[in-house]
């Protein structure tokens, strides 16, 4: 029973989360254990105080393992954008046969050489995401067993992370009182996509913008695979501390009026409705000019995501936005009217808890987590590539081999 339990400790800007999950039978698993505490000691995801920011992930997991009379040592660690970075390599090897036919054996040896693709020493694989073979110069191949051709490829996608910043975080996992010997780093977004994404979304393309406390991540999932991921340092925090600063405020009072009277666009709103500040009236109008502002540098960098992304690839239907700051009250229209697509709030499946959890915006990626730690116990995978072990076994999984 005890083995069918999966541990993740989400590190975000605003809070910690650490979750217990119970595998059920079926693709399910249940939230059974929960701990959020504010995080202190990280700044930009960055630590800055090893102690204070053990202290934080310890409180969210010790409030986790009172609910579930198990010690969590090992767990999935999200990582978030600000530290990682993104980038597509090809890597390919000669076919062995003498007749050129394509065998298992060649995509055993190309699939091995991703494994050992060369980064810099400041940064680390976090996930090999091989996207498809390519025989020769032909690209997009999803099966090339059995074709002729002189070398094969495989375009692959890897994320990495910073090398100190991952040592940093064990470090803190470690005085937090984890093996950090089995606590395995998971890029947010890949996990969060999980759970929020349609298959057919993640089928005819999406892109999920998941908008934090200091971060905006984008991650464009197209043809089952990631195939694109972005951050901008700007969050809902960028957006109380404005608000705090134009109406001379203090920041939980801006974050409160926020949270309370924002939105996301002044054009919809009337222009006499008063709000009261501790020391002034202000309108709804006035506020929601503060907050527009802000959101256009979202708005503006997803445009120029997407229209980068077009020079390339279809362009994604639909626009899932997620995150806490998401729940700006009429963001969807602000998105929808200025990147002229489909937008819809995030919603999390595949995940049982109780009421208030899922509905959390700001907890997709804690749930994403666990989804992918779920994921990653049904395959009993090795750690370290589980995504390259997932490429190749989706490929089997189709029937391709
Ligand atoms: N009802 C609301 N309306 C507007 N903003 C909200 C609301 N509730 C929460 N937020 C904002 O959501 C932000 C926190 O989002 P979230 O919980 O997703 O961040 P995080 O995961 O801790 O941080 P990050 O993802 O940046 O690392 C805060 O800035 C908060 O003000
Ligand atoms: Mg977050």
């Amino acid at each position: 029973m005890r083995s069918e339990l999966i541990s993740i400790i989400d590190l975000g800007g605003s809070k910690i989360v650490c979750l217990v999950g119970e595998a059920g039978r079926g693709h399910d698993i249940e939230v059974i254990g929960y701990g959020i505490s504010p995080t202190i000691g990280f700044q930009k995801g960055q630590v800055v105080d090893l102690k204070t920011a053990a202290n934080s992930v310890a409180a969210a997991v010790v409030a986790a393992e009172s609910m579930v009379d198990f010690r969590i040592s090992s767990v999935y660690m999200g990582v978030t954008g600000s530290q990682i970075s993104y980038f597509r390599k090809c890597v390919s090897v000669p076919v062995s046969s003498t007749g050129h036919s394509i065998t298992k054996t060649d995509i055993d040896r190309v699939m091995k050489a991703v494994s050992q693709i060369g980064v810099p020493s400041d940064r680390k694989i976090i996930h090999p995401l091989p996207i498809g073979f390519i025989v020769d110069d032909r690209e997009g191949i999803t099966n090339p067993i059995g074709m002729t051709g002189g070398r094969l490829g495989v375009l692959t996608n890897l994320i990495t992370g910073v090398t100190n910043t991952l040592k940093n975080y064990n470090r803190v996992l470690e005085m937090a009182g984890l093996d950090v010997d089995s606590c395995i780093p998971v890029y947010q977004m890949l996990a969060e996509g999980l759970v929020v994404l349609t298959p057919e979304e993640k089928k005819k393309g999406a892109l999920l913008l998941d908008i934090g406390a200091d971060i905006a991540q984008s991650a464009i999932f197209q043809n089952e695979w990631l195939t694109d991921a972005d951050h901008i340092m700007v969050g809902g925090e960028s957006i109380s501390r404005d608000i705090a600063s134009y109406f001379k405020i203090t920041y939980p009072e801006a974050e409160k009026i926020k949270k309370e009277n924002g939105y996301a666009f002044p054009g919809a709103i009337s222009k006499e409705a008063e709000v009261n500040l501790s020391n002034s009236k202000v309108t709804n109008f006035e506020i929601s000019e503060v907050i527009e502002a802000r959101l256009r540098d979202i708005i503006d960098w997803v445009k120029e995501k997407l229209d980068a992304y077009r020079t390339e690839s279809a362009v994604p239907e639909t626009l899932v936005l997620s995150g806490g700051g998401s729940q700006i009250r009429g963001l969807v229209a602000l998105m929808e009217r200025d990147l002229e697509m489909s937008v819809r709030l995030a919603v999390s499946s595949g995940i049982r808890a109780r009421p208030g959890l899922l509905e959390n915006p700001g907890l997709h990626s804690a749930l994403g987590l666990l989804a992918f730690g779920n994921i990653e116990r049904k395959k009993g995978e090795q750690k370290g590539f589980p995504a390259l072990v997932d490429a190749v076994k989706k490929v089997l999984d189709r029937g391709l081999l």
